[in-house]
């Protein structure tokens, strides 16, 4: 078998024909149902909170029912389980209405009354006074550089929140024992929630069971509200001793839980003899009212902030800003799309500017192997960019098109193309892999020589249970059913790290395909063996030191190149994707049809972030587009012809030469597409989404 041959999923017929259970199907006789009561102020102090007569049976849930710490455990440990003395975001968790019927819950959790003190609030990311986190780092001499330079270019670019818009929202199940507490529901990372169940409960690990059940979807948005809600469910049920099920509505999903990061990022450039020869970047992120993962999120952001360029002199400033407003977290890119859409852009208006072709002049910049990173850490591999730009060229027609769309355009429906370079840092930023996750994995053959693999990561939709089990599969030359994946419990599988960063495949399949390739060599007709495979970084990395922000952020990189086409009616604003190509090198693909599956999905989940996801707050702090009729995002009628074309440089340290796949098709589509408004309209955007109001608004003003 070639390992890239596709095979039927291991979740297909569960999903397809209806069996398979999600945390919302779980009923128990006995079992209770949360209702959280949500701050409606953005800022406030809690004066009093009057509760309506409460039937038999029906009881609230607060932070004086915490038997541990009021802390979620998640980078810093300023998010609470319940609201303290003061609300800090319009969504804020004050307290958990429990009972029998689920209708009379929320019943009388909204009778619930509370007396707030307004205290002031930041709705602005202009506005901010405090800074969660703030990091520097650069090289080379910035200052000579702009002194010498022949132009200095400045811009300042603007993205949005994007929801991840999971089909599944967040859920979760909270069971009491005597001496354990058990939770189960929707997550990415199992172990998270362990350790974060653990401090709140003030329990040992060993009494804390953590289960995922079946997850329609996580984007990044399961990585870490689904620790917050496992705190809060568990903390109910050790009260009522029952078990307490708690399943967001799609409008609470919307408002209260994290999405991407909203940006500003300004950029200055020095040009001297038609390069850039240096940059000066300040990335400001609004974090929202609790620091999550913002710090993580933020480190990818500013490190990927020169892109895939060779910019010798750079300076890189990156704040995340508190604002009293719904806290911002993980979503595929984790940081990366705001600043990929940043440099792209300001690469092409450069190139306008010079009176150079775009796709000639960011060629120009792009690195080598063997080159420095941003943070003087070292291309180790090839860099395909240039291939992939001749793939993409070639299969989108898109010189022709560029010319084309040129010339003078006059009627209504204008047309454009734009073409995007990006790589995503495959794995944890940095030595996290190796100081902080340290992954385990585990297999376990039975008698019978069906073989079980052990790891916490989650199958999200994005198919890991195959892949990894078809890398075992292939060691073991088994049939793929005899490999089994089971979702993971943390009572049975050990911490192989959560399932983030595009990761999954290329450190723990490597670490299964190792235990794979032992257990063959000791496999014993007939025995029950376990084998254990532990991380162990790879010898080559110059060792990433995050104080000073230098070294191997990554171990290496997948690279790809996007294309978008685009034609724009002026007089509605509407704009119609006439084609998108993506060329992407992830390694070898562990399953051609879930990787191609991957990238068209990010790929549409990018156009969707560029075009048309408009999420904002209103005067009072509240996110505005709580439903799906007003946060659109791409639906059937939107998918244009998506071409997507596979390039692989195999990776040596992951399972036959994969690297990450899962994170990088939407990073670069906001670059391409932006480009292509901008030729279609002939004018310059400084932001995302850009919406059919924004064209038109942009169009009227520039006609006038
Ligand atoms: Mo992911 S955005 O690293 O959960």
């Amino acid at each position: 078998m070639n390992i890239s041959d596709p095979v039927v999923k291991k979740d297909h017929s569960s999903k397809m024909n209806g069996q398979a259970i999600y945390v919302a199907d779980y009923s128990a006789e006995g079992m209770l149902f949360g209702k959280l009561l949500h701050s409606q102020k953005a800022r406030a102090r809690i004066l009093d909170i009057r509760l309506p007569d409460l039937p038999e049976g029906y009881f609230v849930v607060d932070r004086n029912d915490i038997p541990g710490d009021n802390n979620v455990n998640i980078v810093l440990d300023d998010t609470p389980v319940f609201a303290r003395d003061t609300v800090e975001y319009a969504g804020d968790a004050i307290l958990m209405a429990v009972g029998p019927d689920e209708n009379e819950t929320e019943r009388l959790m909204n009778e619930i009354e509370v007396v707030y003190e307004d205290l002031p609030a930041v709705l602005n990311i202009r506005d901010f006074d405090t800074v969660f986190f703030d990091y520097s780092y650069g090289k080379g001499d910035v200052e000579k550089a702009f002194a010498e330079a022949d132009k200095v270019y400045e811009e300042q670019f603007e993205t949005g929140y994007q929801e991840q818009a999971y089909l599944e929202t967040q859920g979760m199940i909270a069971e009491p024992y005597p001496d354990k507490i058990a939770v189960h529901g929707s997550m990415q990372c199992p172990y998270y929630v362990k350790g974060a169940v653990a401090r709140v409960m003030a329990c040992r690990p060993d009494q804390v069971r953590i289960m995922q059940d079946a997850t329609g979807g996580g984007f990044g948005g399961k990585e870490a509200y689904p620790s917050i809600l496992a705190c809060q469910a568990a903390v109910a049920a050790r009260k009522a001793g029952k078990p307490v099920k708690v399943i967001f509505s799609r409008r609470e999903d919307m408002e209260f839980t994290s999405k991407r990061h909203p940006s500003l990022c300004t950029y200055k450039a020095a040009v001297k003899n038609g390069r850039v020869t240096a940059m000066d970047i300040d990335v400001l992120f609004n974090a929202g009212a609790y620091t999550t993962l913002s710090p993580v999120v933020l480190q990818r952001g500013i490190i990927c902030a020169d892109g895939v360029y060779n910019i010798e002199n750079l300076k890189v400033r990156g704040r995340a800003v508190k604002t009293n407003l719904v806290p911002s977290g993980a979503f595929r890119g984790f940081g990366g799309p705001q600043t990929f859409f940043a440099v792209e852009t300001v690469m092409d208006h450069i190139a306008g500017d010079l009176g150079v072709d775009s796709v000639r002049f960011k060629l120009d910049h792009v690195v080598k192997r063997g080159d420095m990173t941003s943070t003087s850490g070292r291309y180790h591999f090839p860099v395909p960019i240039p291939q992939l730009v001749e793939t993409v060229l070639e299969a989108s027609d898109f010189m022709m098109k560029r010319r084309k769309y040129l010339e003078p355009q006059t009627g209504r429906f204008r047309y454009g193309v734009g073409m995007s370079m990006i790589f995503h840092g495959a794995g944890f930023t940095g030595s996290g892999e190796r100081d902080h996750i340290k992954a385990v994995a585990k297999l376990h053959k039975l008698k019978s020589g069906d073989v079980e693999i052990l790891v916490s990561n989650t199958d999200i939709g994005q198919g890991i249970k195959t892949a990894l089990s078809k890398i075992v599969a292939n060691e073991l030359e088994l049939p793929i059913d005899r490999v089994a994946a089971a979702d993971p419990d943390t009572d049975r599988v050990p911490d192989s790290g959560p399932t983030v960063a595009s990761r999954s495949v290329m450190i723990v399949g490597e670490l299964l395909r190792r235990a794979a390739i032992r257990l063959r060599e000791t496999w014993a007709e007939g025995e029950e063996q376990l084998v254990e495979e532990h991380f162990t970084e790879p010898d080559f990395l110059i060792p990433f030191y995050l104080d000073k922000f230098q070294g191997d952020a990554y171990p290496t990189y997948s690279w790809g190149v996007n294309a978008i086409e685009i034609e724009v009616d002026t007089l509605t604003g509407t704009p119609r994707v006439l084609g998108a190509w993506g060329c992407y090198d992830v390694g070898t693909p562990i399953d051609r049809n879930i990787v191609a599956g991957q990238m068209e999905g990010g790929l549409l989940q990018g156009i969707g972030y560029a075009s048309m996801e408009q999420m904002t707050s209103d005067e009072k702090g509240r996110i505005r587009n709580n439903s799906y009729s007003d946060y659109m995002i791409p639906t059937s009628m939107d998918v244009p012809e998506l071409k997507v074309i596979l390039h692989a440089e195999k990776y040596p340290e992951g399972p036959y030469g994969a690297k990450g796949a899962g994170e990088l098709p939407l990073v670069g589509v906001p670059g391409a597409y932006v480009e292509a408004v901008e030729q279609a309209l002939n004018m310059k955007l400084h932001k995302i989404p850009v919406t059919s109001e924004d064209i038109v608004k942009a169009f009227g003003e520039a006609s006038i």
